[in-house]
């Protein structure tokens, strides 16, 4: 009877001390699980290193050379050429011409601009300058277009350093080495120079894409030695944001 007495009184007893340890406990276990379980991305966001969740590399590319073959391979399909130069040409570059007449209204671009539209495939942005009356433009791509476009890999631009006032280009996605693309910007930029970038953050570029970018703050890692300009929505064959940037004057 005494002891079975005992028994029952200490029940609620250690009841309340195991409640009390584990409310004690719950900002260790609520520490554990932040750290444990939020995704990586909430702790590269502001970071400066250019690669976080929001640029992503597509793996599947055995080599350089694999990578720029099935770029040739799309570019030089005789088939789609045809379709670039002839139903394309029209339709493309009124679009193009008013994306660059909003640029010279906001004095990013000048018809006394030297300029560069980066993946330009037939050149129909370079015809679209050139229309705008930015007359000493060109283009660059894998495949030649004479005389809009000019042979050149934009991982390695077969320019001078510093040569160029703007410079266009809406390929990004089509960049293996997302670092070298921009480098190779800003070194063939003058100073002060500008480059705009057409890009695609709420949906998925093409079959042909070697990244995908999620938000703009991998770009303004990027861009180390620019500012950012502008960025604002677009509707740009599938890309939807255009992102501005002024090279600096140093440097
Ligand atoms: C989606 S197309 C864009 C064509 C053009 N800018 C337009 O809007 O009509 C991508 C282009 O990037 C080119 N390209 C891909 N990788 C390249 C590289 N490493 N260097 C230069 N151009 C490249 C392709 O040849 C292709 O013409
Ligand atoms: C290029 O395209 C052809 C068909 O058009 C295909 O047979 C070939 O495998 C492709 N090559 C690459 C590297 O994608
Ligand atoms: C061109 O610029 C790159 C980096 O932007 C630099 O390393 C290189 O020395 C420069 N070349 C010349 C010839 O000035």
């Amino acid at each position: 009877m005494h002891v079975g007495m005992n028994i029952t009184l200490t029940k609620p007893f250690i009841l309340r001390y195991f409640l009390l340890s584990l409310i004690l406990s719950l900002p260790f276990f609520l520490f554990l699980f932040l750290h444990l379980f939020s995704p990586p991305q909430q702790y590269h966001r502001y970071a400066t290193t250019p690669y976080n969740n929001n640029l992503r590399i597509r793996p599947g590319y055995s080599s350089y050379d694999a990578y720029i073959q099935r770029q040739l391979n799309k570019t030089l399909n005789p088939r789609l050429r045809k379709i670039w130069t002839t139903r394309d040409w029209n339709r493309k570059i009124p679009v193009f011409a008013r994306f660059f007449e909003d640029l010279k209204g906001k004095k990013l671009l000048h018809t006394s601009s030297k300029a560069l539209c980066v993946g330009a495939r037939v050149g129909q942005e370079v015809e679209a300058l050139r229309r705008v009356g930015v007359s000493d433009s060109v283009g660059m791509d894998l495949v030649p277009y004479p005389p809009l476009v000019v042979h050149g890999d934009f991982h390695d631009q077969p320019f001078e350093n510093s040569t160029f006032d703007f410079e266009f280009s809406n390929v990004f996605d089509h960049a293996l080495y997302p670092e070298r693309f921009v480098a190779e910007i800003e070194r063939t930029l003058k100073p002060h120079g500008v480059c705009v970038l057409h890009v695609a953050l709420a949906r998925r570029a093409d079959k042909y894409s070697a990244n995908d970018l999620y938000s703009v703050e991998p770009l303004v890692g990027l861009f180390k030695r620019s500012v950012l300009v502008h960025v604002r929505g677009v509707n740009g064959f599938g890309l939807d944001t255009e992102v501005a940037f002024r090279k600096n004057t140093s440097r």
